[in-house]
């Protein structure tokens, strides 16, 4: 059975290992597994976990603490961030000690409640709370959306050592926890970030801010490699990574069309023509056989985002939808969009667009515009009046 490891003077390292995982959360591929990384922090007058791990890997976790201390000796544990890798075993633990005090994010309480299903004793923290365990302080740190709303980060000062949960994290097990230890996992930790907290770019502006004046000599995250010899590293590319959409310039219109027999490009041709001559940017992809972080790149710089659509068996096809999805993938710089495209019999797909939009949150801002067949020269005098109004509301903006 594998030991504990040990971090700092009275700091350990009592995660797991999930070598065989292949696919996180049922979501994103896994190339290298992942761990559950858990701390045991022990102050003279008090004992804090920063963490837990997925449920399966109780007793593993339970060993690992014993080598230190009685679950029942265990004060209190902080819970970072609540989703179940980090959680799972909270609910066993709370059954060995049962007094234990959960420290947390009001989000964090709100969802334990409905994770555990018990009652529990539970402190929620403000930003910038301390605790002293005696020679050794944790401060609370709120990073909502890194990459949940209860998301805290929690820092050491007496070592320097933050504990940021997902954050910096990658998703990447070897034998071995230390990052001077592990020869490469820059794309573990890159794809990490374009999975898990790149459609929070916003939000890592912000936590990234309020940790700038902190010494950082470690990072210890909840998944992956300990950075003991390149913490600054890693926050320096997560600050590059998130950097806000460039402000002034064109206007930028992502124009995304997919066309089976020319109709619904002939449009979009007209439309990239007419926003063009007024000014705009138009960045152009055909959705059947673009890449996908061309297309994700294109979404975070755009102010407008047009999908031209056919409709194929009364529906839009595999392709839009999928270019649809992919938008909850990324921090989009503006939500505003406008939807066209052709048909033949029934012409529902351009309505379905427009629905599916909404509901992610976007305004429309034109009415739509869909016609049968090969567009008439009124039906393309139609598109250029639609980028027109497309070019009055960003003005306007
Ligand atoms: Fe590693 Fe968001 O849980």
């Amino acid at each position: 059975m594998e030991k504990s490891i040990q971090v700092a003077e009275n700091i350990h390292w009592v995660g797991v290992r999930h070598a065989e995982l292949q696919v996180f959360d049922d979501l994103f591929p896994t190339h290298n597994g992942t761990t559950y990384n858990s701390y045991l922090v022990q102050g003279t007058e008090k004992t804090v976990l920063i963490d837990a791990v997925k449920e399966p890997f109780a007793a593993e976790f339970f060993d690992k603490i014993k080598e230190h201390v009685a679950l029942k000796k265990i004060d209190a544990i902080v819970v970072n961030h609540t989703e179940p890798d980090h959680s799972g075993a909270l609910a066993q633990l709370l059954e060995q000690q049962p007094e234990l005090l959960i420290y947390c994010s009001k989000p964090g309480e709100n969802f334990l409640k409905q994770l555990l299903n018990r009652d529990f004793n539970c402190q929620v923290v403000a930003d910038g709370d301390e605790i002293d365990l005696g020679g050794r302080t944790l401060k609370f740190i709120l990073a909502p959306y890194l990459h949940w709303p209860d998301t805290i980060f929690t820092y050491l000062p007496e070592e320097q050592i933050l504990f940021p949960c997902d954050a910096f994290g990658a998703h990447y097990c070897s034998d071995r926890l230390f990052d001077d230890e592990i020869a490469e996992f820059y794309p573990d930790f890159h794809f990490y970030f374009d999975c898990i907290m790149r459609p929070f770019k916003d939000k890592i502006r912000e936590a990234l801010a309020k940790i700038d004046p902190l010494p950082i000599r470690m990072l210890c995250p909840s998944h992956g490699p300990v950075r003991r010899s390149s913490a600054d590293f890693a926050i320096e590319a997560y600050r590059r990574w998130s950097v806000a959409p460039p402000k002034g310039g064109k206007p930028r219109a992502l124009l995304a069309v997919l066309s089976s027999h020319g109709n619904t490009r002939d449009m979009a041709d007209v439309i990239k023509t007419e926003l063009e001559a007024r000014g705009f940017d138009v960045s152009g992809f055909a959705i059947c056989g673009m890449r996908d972080d061309d297309y994700r790149n294109a979404l975070e710089q755009a102010d407008i985002l047009i999908i031209g659509t056919p409709t194929i068996q009364r529906d839009a096809p595999p392709h839009v939808w999928h270019a649809l999805s992919l938008i909850s993938s990324v921090t989009p710089k503006n939500k505003l969009a406008a939807v066209f495209g052709s048909f033949g019999w029934s012409g529902e797909a351009v309505k379905m667009v427009e629905q599916r939009l909404i509901g992610l949150r976007y305004k429309l801002a034109t009415e739509s515009i869909s016609f049968r067949f090969t567009p008439t020269a009124d039906n393309l005098a139609s598109c250029r009046n639609f980028a027109g109004e497309i070019v009055n509301v960003l003005k306007s903006a």
